[in-house]
């Protein structure tokens, strides 16, 4: 496909076909509810408390009702379903016992080797259940904090579902995360427990995940780690080390639920933000009501879907829509342990076909690297099963997109691009199945979801870039930052009462949003947020480097690749050999996925008046080699400095 027709296929309009239109699961909500068109629906949905009051009755059970829907006079600290007596464990295991569920399988878990083997709601309820009594023999209870450091595996929703099963608010840690990021986020979050484990497996090696948990909780206050053994692989147990077999083994198979205020922590998850320092994002076990909205509506989840969400349960998409969503809904899903082309290009594909995938969640950057493989590796499998495929992490470009559509869903499986965020807990921006579709747009905010784009003076823009924001409050939003209320209010908050995304974006005249990335602070790589300062800091916690300033560079495959430009400490030589040393360097302090793609060694980087680095001059000069406006700099001269840098690399 030549560039000028995928320029012209921009402009093209996708509609989901009628049988899928006519049996979707909103249309049958507004069916329910006199509700005539899709429109009337956007216009009445603004009612908050009518709408999220109305969907939450098809959606939750509560042990007592709330009072009020939403509570907004502690703004932005919104209390949603007040007073309600609640946990989402609930409604994601106990209320499917006795029903057709409890025997249906929660789980298809496929290993990298290949091995499959199946989860029922009972199984995972009494698994739950003997965590949950060894948590508690181990003295963890209601709103403690749990690390978790773990693989694809079933052990992980097992473990999240036990923490919040007994109130304990889980915090899991990415397992491609380095023991120091692990260290951090356990000191941040004050954790006294780890369940981790032995081993995993990836692109066909064994990595072992307990000598890296062991190195981050040195020096931490963790009392106990807990491991799982899966991959069989040989670790050193301390005193206070347990294998989670040892710890269940004379577990009983109940254990009663922890009754919960709507607004109680269900977990943190740590993102990336503009400081070093990441945030610790708070949820609410009534956060369910959102999510389960979402993935009932947009990916119209059901009872007979086979569904599978590709993403890694490390981030919120795996917590909302691997955990927590699907069971509530009572579906099937999929989970994966390994790499998406592992041992060939068709994995995916294979796996679509061996377990009658109907729904597929994934992202642009797999989606790009699969069109690299090659048009042939997606027509060895029969992929017939699907219906519906979706997309998350960052902007879709259309020729992904139109590939995606035509090799995967065969032009046949209209294609769900969500935006949302981890904080956001669930999508915001999002087609329904009954939405006509524009490649490259995530569409409308969703019912019950207000967004816009608002110029520099806070006035809302139609096509025109601006800054994304959210203009109402919606009940999967994050709650607060873990310790730090005030840099919730003060990073998310306008004065006018509005969110701030972080994102740039522009809506057409349909009041389509078409999102262009993140603002300077936060870089996109394969759709996982790395924060700017956060690389560098690494870099500069590194004995030879004084200064850094980190921007992103365009990647056909990534989306977004790192650029690093490093000044050097007095006396230390730049050369090859520093900057493998420096890549690794920030392969240990963050992880493998935040290592720079190049590093520049430059003698001075442009900085304001008051000495901050000025990123955006840095990244222009490298994109698109102009500088634009430098008249605010101290050294204009540095300028020059990228400039030869670049031109000297390239
Ligand atoms: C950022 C959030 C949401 C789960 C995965 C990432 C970008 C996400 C889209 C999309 C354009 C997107 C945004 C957002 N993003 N989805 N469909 N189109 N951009 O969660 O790590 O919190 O990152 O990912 O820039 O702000 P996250």
């Amino acid at each position: 496909m030549s560039k000028v027709e995928v320029l012209l296929e921009e402009e093209r309009t996708f509609y989901p076909p009628k049988e899928i239109v006519e049996n979707s699961n909103v249309k049958q909500w507004m069916d329910a509810h006199d509700i005539p068109d899709i429109e009337t629906l956007y216009q009445r949905s603004k009612d908050t408390e009518w709408f999220w009051g109305e969907v939450e009755k098809d959606l939750v059970e509560w042990y007592s009702p709330y009072d009020k829907v939403l509570d907004s006079s502690d703004a932005p600290f919104y209390r949603w379903f007040t007073n309600g007596k609640y946990n989402i464990v609930h409604d994601a295991l106990d209320r499917h016992m006795g029903t057709p569920t409890e025997h249906k399988v929660a789980y298809i878990f496929e290993s990298e080797q290949g091995n499959v083997t199946e989860l029922t709601y009972r199984d995972l309820y009494n698994e739950v259940n003997r965590m949950a009594n060894g948590l508690k023999s181990l003295g963890v209870g209601k709103s403690d904090r749990v690390a978790l450091y773990m693989p694809m595996i079933p052990a992980l929703p097992i473990a999240m579902l036990a923490c919040a099963r007994i109130g304990a608010v889980h915090s899991v840690v990415f397992s491609g995360y380095s023991p120091h990021a692990l260290q951090d986020r356990i000191q941040d979050s004050g954790a006294k427990v780890l369940i981790t484990a032995d081993g995993f497996w990836r692109k066909g090696k064994v990595i072992n995940l307990k000598a890296l948990a062991d190195e981050a909780v040195k020096g931490t206050d963790i009392e106990h780690t807990i491991c799982y053994q899966w991959a069989q692989v040989e670790v050193s147990m301390s005193e206070r080390d347990i294998w989670w077999h040892d710890l269940v083994a004379e577990q009983p198979d109940e254990c009663e639920t922890q009754v919960m205020d709507s607004e109680d922590p269900l977990f943190i998850l740590y993102t990336s933000g503009t400081t070093g320092k990441p945030k610790g994002v708070v949820h609410a076990h009534t956060y369910s009501v959102g999510v389960a909205l979402t993935l009932k509506w947009v990916f119209d989840l059901k009872p007979r879907d086979v569904w599978w969400c590709a993403a890694d349960i490390g981030w919120i998409t795996g917590h909302s829509y691997i955990v927590y969503g699907p069971l509530m809904l009572g579906v099937t899903s999929v989970l994966y342990e390994g790499a998406p082309a592992h041992p060939e290009p068709n994995r995916l594909w294979e796996m679509i076909a061996r377990h009658g995938i109907t729904v597929l969640y994934t992202s642009p950057t797999s989606i790009r690297m699969h069109m690299r493989f090659g048009d042939e590796w997606t027509q060895k499998d029969d992929m017939s099963s699907l219906r519906l495929l979706g997309t998350v992490g960052e902007p879709i470009n259309p020729e992904a997109w139109i590939w995606y559509y035509e090799n995967i869903g065969k032009s046949r499986c209209p294609i769900m691009d969500t935006w949302w965020q981890t904080e956001t807990g669930s999508f915001v921006i999002s087609p329904l199945p009954i939405l006509p579709l524009k490649p490259g747009s995530a569409t409308r905010p969703l019912p019950g979801f207000g967004a816009e784009v608002h110029d520099h003076e806070g006035k809302s823009v139609v096509n025109e870039g601006g800054s994304l924001v959210l203009t109402s409050p919606w009940p999967s939003m994050l709650h607060t930052l873990y310790n730090e209320p005030e840099r919730y209010v003060e990073h998310y908050w306008t004065k006018s009462g509005d969110f701030i995304s972080g994102d740039i974006a522009r809506v057409d005249n349909d009041g389509y949003f078409w999102v262009q990335g993140r603002g300077d602070d936060v870089l996109n790589v394969s759709g996982h947020r790395i924060g700017n300062s956060e690389v560098e800091s690494a870099l500069v916690s590194h004995s030879s480097v004084s200064e850094a300033a980190v921007v992103g560079r365009p990647d056909d495959i990534k989306g977004e690749g790192i650029a690093a430009f490093v000044v050097l400490k007095m006396g230390v030589e730049p050369g090859d050999e520093l900057m493998k040393i420096l890549w690794n360097h920030v392969g240990e302090e963050i992880g493998k996925i935040a290592r720079p793609d190049i590093i520049y060694f430059v003698d001075d980087l442009p900085k304001t008046r008051s000495g901050k680095i000025m990123r955006r001059v840095v990244r222009s000069v490298l994109v698109s080699k102009e500088v634009g406006d430098i008249s605010t700099l101290a050294n204009p001269e540095a300028v020059k400095e990228i400039e030869d840098a670049v031109k000297h690399n390239n």
